[in-house]
């Protein structure tokens, strides 16, 4: 194993039974990717394809039919306060204050603290992600992208090795989800933030992503391309369509999601799952060409 991975996924596969009785639905099976530590990995893929339950099994809220999650060279047999995650919907308790949503993480995480330790640390929390002030507000008294923010301050504040998100900004508008984007940015940049995120949005890839798996349509959905951002770091969303790579990203991420997805037995066939194609979309590649490149473990 690398040094430098962190999470390591081999032969995962998940079925449930089947809606109508007689056997089982695998909805992906044979998927194999790891993730290095301060990496910032993004899944793309059509609806139903599995990536909730993909992220599930990563926070350990769900157990796979096959294969393992390995993180820091230890397999995973439950959730930890690890690997925080953010969810589809907010997931906040709505009895419960801004303040009291995030203190009640971090008091799992830290029991001994004082109340006054937990109220300090989490107002740093609520400041990074623009929420100052809105601190006794109750979530229905909040819009969608500040209940999100909390979301994202409960799972920073609780300092997890791993950030799991998923498609943590999809219900918002334009406006709000280019802000959070940018926090979302600048905080993990701050912070070397392993992030492993889900996203429908291809923008959204390419501005936070260093690489961006591409999961084909289910049933037995499998990772079948690795596309690495040949955007540099330290991008930035109003520039992004500047760098002379951006439109052969792009486009390949496109042509993927509009076309090439659904031809599972196209996309994999000849490809040994647990190296699938590295990707490197670049200016004047006159569209989609996957290489294979020797994986990174
Ligand atoms: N507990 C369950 N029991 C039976 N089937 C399930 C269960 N959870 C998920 N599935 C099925 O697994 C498939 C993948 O679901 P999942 O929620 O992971 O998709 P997704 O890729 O996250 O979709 P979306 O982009 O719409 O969020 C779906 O066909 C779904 O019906
Ligand atoms: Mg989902």
């Amino acid at each position: 194993m690398d040094l430098n991975t962190l999470i390591t996924v081999e032969g995962l596969a998940r079925s449930f039974p089947a809606p109508k009785g007689g056997g089982n639905v695998t909805v992906f099976d044979e998927l194999w990717f790891d993730v290095a530590k301060g990496e910032f990995v993004c899944l793309i893929g059509h609806s139903g394809c599995g990536k909730s339950t993909l992220l599930n099994i990563l926070a350990g809220i769900d157990k796979p039919s096959g294969g393992v999650v390995i993180v820091d060279g230890k397999e995973i047999t439950g959730p930890s306060l690890d690997r925080a995650v953010v969810f589809q919907g907010h997931a906040l308790m709505p009895w419960m204050s801004v303040m009291a949503n995030i203190a009640f993480a971090v008091t799992s995480r830290w029991p001994k603290w004082s109340a006054a330790k937990v109220r300090e640390h989490c107002q740093h929390y609520i400041d990074m992600v623009n929420l100052t002030g809105a601190e006794d507000k109750k979530p229905a008294q909040l819009s969608g992208g500040m209940r999100q923010r909390v979301g994202i301050a409960r799972a920073l504040a609780i300092e997890p090795r791993i950030m799991l998100m998923d498609e943590p900004f999809s219900a918002l508008d334009a406006l709000t989800r280019g802000s959070l984007q940018d926090e979302v940015v600048s905080i993990c940049t701050k912070t070397r933030q392993t992030t492993f995120m889900i996203t429908h949005d291809i923008d959204e890839a390419i501005l936070l992503a260093d690489r961006i798996l591409l999961m084909t349509n289910g049933p037995e959905a499998r990772v079948a391309e690795i596309v690495v951002n040949t955007l540099p770091k330290g991008r930035v969303r109003n520039e992004l369509h500047k760098h002379p790579n951006y439109y052969a990203m792009r486009n390949h991420l496109l042509d993927f999601l509009v076309s090439r997805s659904e031809d599972l037995r196209g996309m994999v066939e000849g490809v040994d799952p647990k190296h699938p194609p590295m990707v490197f979309p670049k200016a004047g590649d006159g569209g989609p060409q996957p290489t294979l490149a020797a994986s990174r473990t």
